[in-house]
């Protein structure tokens, strides 16, 4: 078995997280003093969003330099320090890689405009003339996942492809030059030290020859996204087997870990799990992220049909999240924290691994961002009428009764983001002296884990309830979890379980198990984190 099969990552979202020098913004020695807290938390694994130079129309997934890092999050030697902490720590590291487009301030980006149609700046990218009797209609009808057209006129009047915002223009993945530079990208991470890479709109790089409409109804129905041109072409795999030849043979510095043992996950938005398999076959990347779990409602039988479905293609490495910078956060998409609490119980105690998204283990709401503060790209793409992922990235409150919360030193109303006024009793500070707080569950959920591993992570668990019973009851190895999503309590003792209850997401379970809560048992636990 591997380690990343069940391991639990946490993704820091940097700007986020925490600000060492008192500008206001998160950056990379704050990640560094506070990488403690991750491994009190018992995660396994570090997975960090771009870090690197960016004018920030995305969130810096509009990356101006792969290989550099922005000035306002610190330093090369900042991420060295990062990368030795994070080993003496015990925690693994890994980074964000984004093949599917450059900011439009990339200097490929400025040469291709400058070089003008036909050059082989522009091969970089997808130039395209449009269409109409001057060329003013796009080339295609292919819609942007922001809101309104993938494509963009440039003065001369070609047209070129951004799948994302204008600022993130489309790289062509079919132009060996952009295969070339990012062999070197892979290359110049691995050289200094980190142990894997989650891709980036890995189902995107290729679009089909001749770029043919799409259709109506592109974005709406993610069931069919492995249909659309843009997507899910099968030259990603050839190109996947590549880079997994890469990660799997050159050599490792000190600290990091061997070849063998790199991981490298796909952010695909691909929902059809035969299709999502084809990424993690086992000469191409080890795992995908399983959003369908994440987008799944608050419902028993839904909720199975998506773990069983997850696991429907046999040895593949299934993953699990409940969020991430892109989501609701899952208190105010499951609509109470209880639920949320139940739901990171279950997801824990499936076999598989976890990424949890900071924040998660302080069960903070979506934040309300003023529209004056609004940074998302997709507010101004929709006619301001969709707020975007703001609300899930405002800064973690740390310590203190008031804003910035110990996250700066800055004035509250200068932080990357504002946070909210209520959140003195979600700081890290307050959570750990309260037992019943969410980061108290997290932290003795994340011990009785890795105190009881799942046999095969690669196997469903056995399931101790019926399909379409209001209740969830699953075994993983000697654990038993339920969870209660009826609206009436359960009594226990119907469910013929043995065990005892260790751990449960509300107040300390007997024999009922009351609405929106999750309970995992087990014979005899020495370990004792029974709340
Ligand atoms: C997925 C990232 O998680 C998201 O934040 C970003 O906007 C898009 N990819 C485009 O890079």
């Amino acid at each position: 078995m591997n380690w990343w099969q069940d391991m639990v990552c946490y993704e820091v979202y940097p700007r986020a997280f925490a600000d060492s020098d008192g500008d206001g913004v998160g950056d990379l020695p704050g990640v560094t003093a506070r990488l403690a807290h991750i491994r009190e938390l018992g995660a396994d694994a570090v997975w960090i969003t771009p870090f690197y130079p960016s004018p920030l129309a995305d969130g810096g997934y509009d990356i101006a330099d792969h290989t550099g890092v922005a000035e306002d999050l610190g330093t090369p030697e900042d991420v060295d320090r990062l990368t030795a902490r994070a080993h003496e720590l015990g925690l693994k590291l890994i980074v964000d890689l984004v093949p599917n487009h450059t900011s439009d301030r990339h200097p490929w980006f400025q040469e291709a405009l400058a070089a003008g149609p036909g050059s082989a700046e522009r091969e970089m990218y997808l130039f395209r003339d449009g269409r109409g009797a001057s060329g003013e209609l796009p080339p295609n009808d292919w819609e942007s996942a922001f809101g309104g057209p993938a494509w963009s006129r440039t003065g001369d009047g070609e047209w070129y492809c951004h799948l994302h915002a204008p600022e993130q223009p489309d790289l062509n993945w079919r132009n060996p030059k952009v295969q070339d530079a990012f062999t070197e990208v892979l290359r110049h991470w691995l050289d200094r030290g980190v142990d894997g890479f989650r891709v980036d709109v890995a189902h995107a790089l290729f679009k089909a020859e001749g770029l043919p409409d799409a259709g109506p109804g592109q974005h709406r129905d993610p069931l069919r996204n492995h249909l659309m041109p843009y997507y899910d072409q099968e030259e990603l795999h050839p190109l996947y087997r590549r880079w997994r030849v890469l990660l799997d043979t050159h050599p490792a510095p000190p600290g990091a870990v061997p070849p063998e043992d790199r991981v490298m996950v796909a952010e695909s938005a691909v929902f059809d799990p035969e299709r999502l398999a084809r990424y993690i076959r086992p000469d191409e990347m080890h795992q995908a992220f399983n959003f369908a779990f994440l987008e799944a409602p608050w419902d028993a039988p839904e909720l199975r049909r998506v773990i069983d479905g997850s696991f429907a293609v046999p040895g593949s490495a299934v993953t699990w999240l409940l969020s991430s910078h892109d989501a609701v956060r899952p208190v105010t998409r499951y609509g109470s924290p209880a639920r949320a609490r139940a739901a990171a119980l279950l997801m824990l105690a499936l076999p598989g691994s976890a990424y949890l998204y900071q924040g998660e283990e302080l069960g903070l709401p979506q934040a309300q961002v003023p529209e004056s503060r609004i940074l998302d790209p997709l507010w101004e793409r929709s006619g301001r009428t969709e707020r975007g992922r703001d609300g899930a990235r405002v800064p973690l409150p740390w310590s203190g009764e008031a804003a910035p919360y110990g996250f700066t030193t800055a004035p509250p109303d200068e932080t990357w983001l504002p946070q909210p006024d209520d959140w003195a009793p979600l700081t890290v500070a307050a959570q750990e002296q309260d037992p019943d707080s969410t980061l108290r569950l997290y932290r003795a959920a994340l011990r009785l884990r890795r105190a009881h591993p799942a046999p095969d992570p690669a196997a469903p668990p056995s399931w101790l309830s019926a399909p379409g019973a209001p209740h969830l009851a699953l075994r993983r190895g000697d654990l038993t979890c339920v969870v209660n999503l009826d609206s009436r309590p359960l009594p226990l003792d119907t469910l013929g379980l043995t065990g005892r209850p260790v751990l449960s997401s509300g107040e300390p379970v007997t024999d009922l198990l009351p609405p929106d809560t999750a309970v995992w048992l087990t014979e005899g636990d020495p370990d004792g984190a029974h709340r």
